[in-house]
C-alpha cells in the first residue's frame, strides 16, 4: 500500500476493515478496535460475525452475500455486540475487491456507530408520539370534566336533599363515588396531557423527601430497604408541592411493585449540570444547572418491549384493577410541564432507576452594585408567600421580586383562588400580600377562612388608595400592615422586613 493511502486509512475516522475470499478478517485500522472494542490482533483471521448480536436473520445474511458475490456492494445496518458486551447499531458498507484477472480477492468494508443518531432518531419519534398522544388524553379529558362537573354536582345535590328516601340516597352516594374516582383518573390524564392547573413554588426537594419519608416506608412495607442520600447543597427548584409528591409518590409505588419479594429502593438527590456530551445524547435536553432525583430499585426491571411504552396512557402489565397505567404518564406530563427531563435505566432482573432532572432555580440577584461575593443567602429564603394580585403585571413583578428575595411564592389573581391553593397546601404561611381592590372584594370572607387557617400569617395589603381612604377589610389588628402603590422593590422589601422581623 503506498504510504500515503496508509497513513489516511490508519487515521480514518471510520473502521475499515478487510477480508479474503472467505471472510476472514486479514486487515483493520485503529478505528475499528474503537468500534469494537477488540484488538487489531485478536480479530485477525477471524470471522467479522464475531461481533454479531443474533439480531440479523439468516435471509439477511443471504441478501448480503448474494449481492457481493454477484460483484456488487452492499450497505446497510447491523445491530452487534462490541468486545464489553454492549449492543451498537453498525453502519456498514461492504465492497467486493478485484484482482487483476477480474475475480474477487478480498472484501473491504468500511462501518461506523450510528448507535446515537438512531437513539436520538427514536427519542424523537417517541417525543411525536407522545404530544399526539397527550393531545388526544388532554382533548378527552377536558370534555370529560365537564360533565363530571354536572354528574357530581346533581349526585351531591341529591345527596344534600334530605327528602329523597334512604334507598334512593344509597344509589346517588354510588353514582358520586364512582363520579369522584372519575374525577382522580381524569386529573391523572390531566397531568399527562401538561393541563393541570398548578402553583409552581421554589422548593428543596430534600425538604420535599424527608417530609414524605415516612409515608414512602409505610408504602415499601417491611421487606423493602429504605435508602435515601441526598445532596446537602441541593439546588432549589421551581415546580407544584402537589406535583413533585405525585410524581415521587409514583415512582415509589412502582418499584414497590417491582419488588414482591423484598429488595432495596434507593431515593437521591444530584446536582447536576447539562454539558454539551449530554445535550448531544438526549433529544430536547437543554444545557445548564438542574437537580437530579433518582429513584432505583432492586426489582424485576423491563424487557425492551415494555421499556418502549411506559410512558404511554394506560399502558400497564399489571393485572386488571391492579393498574391503570397512568403513573408514569402523569409523571412524564408533570416533569415536561415543569420543564423538567426523564430517563430511566432498566435491565430484566437487574432493577431499575428512573432520573429526573430539574431545572435549578436561579434566584435574582440582589446583592448590590459590585458585590460579587456569589452564593449570598437570600433574605427571606425558606419564608413562604402568598400574593393575590389581579393584575398580571404587576403580580409577576412583585413575584420576581420575591422569589429573588428567597420566598416560595404562591400566587393567585383573586381571593376565593388563593383559598383553594392555601386548602392544597398545608404549609406554613409567612405572609399574605394582596390587593385590597382585587375585583372581587369584599372577599373579605375567603381572606378570614385563609387568615383562621394561618394564624402565624403576616398580613401585608397593598393599594393604589392612600390608607386613609381605604375601608380596611376586617379587623386590622396587628397583623395587618398596608403599603401604597406604587412601591420599589427596595420599599416593598424593607416593608416586609420589618413586618417578618417584628414577628421575631
Ligand atoms: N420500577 C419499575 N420496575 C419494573 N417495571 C416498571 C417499573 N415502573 C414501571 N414499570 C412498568 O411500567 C408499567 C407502567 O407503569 P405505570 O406506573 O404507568 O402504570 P401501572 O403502575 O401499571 O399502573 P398505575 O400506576 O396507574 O397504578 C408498569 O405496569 C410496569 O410494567
Ligand atoms: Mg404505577
Amino acid at each position: 500500500m503506498p504510504r500515503l493511502l496508509q497513513s489516511a486509512i490508519l487515521t480514518a475516522r471510520e473502521a475499515v476493515f478487510l477480508t479474503d475470499r472467505q471472510g476472514l478478517i486479514c486487515f483493520a485500522n485503529p478505528a475499528f478496535e474503537k468500534l469494537s472494542g477488540y484488538t487489531v490482533a485478536e480479530v485477525l483471521g477471524k470471522n467479522p460475525r464475531l461481533l454479531g448480536s443474533g439480531s440479523q436473520t439468516k435471509a439477511f445474511y443471504r441478501e448480503l452475500w448474494d449481492r457481493l458475490a454477484n460483484g456488487k456492494s452492499w450497505q446497510g445496518e447491523f445491530i452487534n455486540r462490541n468486545k464489553n458486551g454492549c449492543l451498537y447499531t453498525q453502519d456498514t458498507s461492504i465492497s467486493p475487491v478485484f484482482d487483476p484477472a477480474g475475480g474477487i480477492s478480498h472484501f473491504l468494508a468500511i462501518a461506523t456507530d450510528i448507535s446515537n443518531e438512531k437513539n436520538i432518531e427514536e427519542q424523537f419519534f417517541q417525543g411525536l408520539k407522545m404530544d399526539s398522544l397527550g393531545r388526544l388524553a388532554g382533548g378527552i379529558a377536558h370534555d370529560f370534566n365537564n360533565l363530571l362537573t354536572i354528574i357530581n354536582g346533581y349526585a351531591e345535590m341529591l345527596l344534600a336533599d334530605s327528602s329523597s328516601s334512604g334507598r334512593v340516597r344509597e344509589n346517588v352516594q354510588c353514582i358520586y363515588n364512582a363520579g369522584e374516582k372519575a374525577a382522580r383518573l381524569i386529573s391523572h390524564i390531566l397531568a399527562f396531557s401538561r393541563k393541570q392547573i398548578i402553583y409552581p413554588r421554589v422548593l428543596n426537594v430534600n425538604g420535599v423527601v424527608r417530609e414524605l419519608q415516612q409515608m414512602i416506608r409505610g408504602i415499601l412495607g417491611e421487606n423493602i430497604a429504605l435508602q435515601i442520600d441526598l445532596a446537602a447543597d441541593a439546588a432549589p427548584i421551581r415546580i407544584d408541592y402537589a406535583q413533585l409528591e405525585q410524581v415521587i409518590m409514583n415512582l415509589v409505588v412502582n418499584a414497590r411493585d417491582a419488588m414482591p419479594s423484598g429488595g432495596r429502593l434507593m431515593l437521591a438527590s444530584v446536582n447536576f449540570r447539562m454539558d454539551d456530551d449530554f445535550v448531544g445524547h438526549h433529544l430536547g435536553a437543554k444545557k445548564g444547572a438542574y437537580l437530579r432525583l433518582e429513584i432505583s430499585d432492586s426489582g424485576r426491571g423491563m424487557a425492551l418491549e415494555v421499556q418502549q411504552h411506559i410512558f404511554e396512557p394506560f399502558f400497564t402489565t399489571k393485572r386488571l384493577g391492579e393498574g391503570s397505567g397512568l403513573g408514569l404518564a402523569s409523571v412524564y406530563g408533570i416533569v415536561k410541564q415543569n420543564r423538567g427531563y426523564i430517563t430511566f435505566d432498566s435491565e430484566p432482573g437487574q432493577g431499575t432507576r428512573f432520573s429526573i432532572y430539574f431545572p435549578k432555580h436561579e434566584y435574582l440577584d440582589l446583592g448590590e452594585a459590585g458585590d460579587k461575593s456569589g452564593e449570598k443567602k437570600p433574605p427571606f429564603a425558606g419564608r413562604t408567600v402568598l400574593l393575590i394580585e389581579a393584575d398580571d403585571t404587576v403580580r409577576k413583578l412583585t413575584e420576581k421580586v420575591m422569589l429573588a428575595a428567597g420566598f416560595q411564592v404562591m400566587e393567585s389573581v383573586n381571593w376565593p383562588l388563593a383559598l383553594r391553593l392555601v386548602k392544597e397546601n398545608r404549609h406554613p404561611l409567612d405572609l399574605l400580600v394582596a390587593d385590597v381592590l382585587a375585583p372581587e372584594m369584599p372577599g373579605w370572607a375567603a381572606a378570614e377562612k385563609i387568615l383562621a387557617a394561618h394564624p402565624e400569617a403576616r398580613v401585608l395589603l397593598t393599594s393604589g388608595y392612600s390608607e386613609k381612604r381605604l375601608l380596611l377589610p376586617g379587623k386590622p389588628g396587628q397583623n395587618i400592615h398596608f403599603i401604597c402603590k406604587p412601591y420599589n422593590r427596595q420599599e416593598l422589601l424593607e416593608k416586609i422586613g420589618e413586618i417578618l422581623d417584628k414577628k421575631g
